[in-house]
């Protein structure tokens, strides 16, 4: 068994983080991470407040360990801090933007605060507004994101914050992967593209398995599905999705797309509804090369919690007295 702070502050079995992907972690999968001793996140997204109430319920009836929910911290409107907090969850995720607004509330309601961060400076943003836990989040990962690199930035990362334990995420999908992180000094791992290809993920089959099919150099940062949805992002932030016929056509043209968003947005929320993945995007990171069938979040976490324990054990062998 592997022991941490994280697995300490939340009691959990391995130091596995579900990312909350909005729309995609719904209340089934976090549950299913919890249940198995991961910690489960649901993806709150943008905040949509009866997707919220639905999920929120469906976790707190099947999680008999501790969960969390994720709010996209840009895009938090009116109520939604609070209704995640009726719910109580044991952790809230803000990512991308500045927690310090939503701190108190949060740990007032006795909830552990993690923030993810894509840069040096917002974990030490993350570090003043108290955060419990800090994600440091590489440019390597599905969904939005900044432009590092998980390898520099995790380290760093963790020189910047103290005392406060920091999660890897970006660019993690097994065992490997979570042991690299334990010894690059962090105390777990998030995982976001590899629970999508889950049984337990929202989300349409056909996104699943382009997720299996892909592979990394099939995968790049955008902006289009954020200007073709109206969705207004911050500068420096961008998506990693899989590429498909829509990113051919407006890579590059991004400012066009945003002229002609009211003719384009319907034809493209048409698509998404019918599962059209040519359209549609799928977010996904770099480790797609590592997926290659859609399975169960409970094995998920046991296989990748077991994989880090003998890849540890290996490390540990690789020591010779001089
Ligand atoms: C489909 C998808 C949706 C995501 N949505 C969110 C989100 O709403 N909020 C958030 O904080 N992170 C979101 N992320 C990012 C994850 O929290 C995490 O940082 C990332 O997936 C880690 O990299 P990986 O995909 O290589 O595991 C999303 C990722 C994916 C793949």
């Amino acid at each position: 068994m592997i022991a941490t702070a994280l697995t300490d502050m939340f009691g959990l079995d391995h130091p596995i983080v579900l990312g909350p992907m909005g729309g995609v972690a719904g209340g089934r999968l976090a549950a299913a991470v919890s249940n198995a001793g991961g910690l489960g996140m649901v993806g709150g997204g943008y905040g949509d407040p009866d997707w919220l109430d639905t999920e929120l319920a469906l976790v707190k009836a099947q999680a008999k360990r501790p969960w969390g929910v994720g709010l996209i911290t840009w895009a938090i409107g009116d109520g939604i801090l609070e209704l995640a907090l009726r719910a109580k969850p044991h952790a809230v995720m803000l990512s991308f933007g500045d927690p310090s607004p939503y701190a108190s509330a949060i740990k007032a309601a006795g909830c552990k605060l993690i923030c993810q961060v894509q840069d040096v400076a917002g974990a030490v943003q993350a570090r003043k507004a108290g955060a419990d836990v800090i994600v440091a989040q590489g440019t390597e990962g599905g969904g939005h994101g900044g432009a590092r690199g998980t390898m520099p930035l995790v380290p760093a990362v963790i020189d910047a914050s103290g005392s406060v334990p920091v999660v890897a995420a970006g660019g993690i999908a097994d065992g490997r992967g979570l042991a690299a992180a334990l010894m690059l000094g962090a105390h777990g791992a998030l995982l976001g593209t590899r629970f999508y290809a889950s049984r337990e993920a929202l989300g349409h089959d056909q996104a699943k398995q382009r997720i299996v099919n892909a592979e990394g150099e099939q995968t790049q940062r955008t902006r289009i599905f954020d200007i073709v949805r109206g969705y207004d992002w911050p500068n420096g932030y961008t998506g990693r999705a899989l590429h498909n016929a829509f990113m051919s056509r407006w890579t590059g043209r991004e400012d066009e797309l945003a002229e002609q968003a009211a003719t384009v947005s319907p034809e493209f929320w048409a698509a998404a509804g019918d599962g059209d993945y040519d359209t549609a995007m799928v977010w996904a990171g770099e480790v797609v090369d590592l997926i290659h069938k859609v399975e169960s979040a409970g094995d998920l976490v046991a296989g990748i919690g077991a994989q880090a324990e003998e890849q540890l054990q290996r490390a540990g062998q690789l020591l010779r007295k001089p």
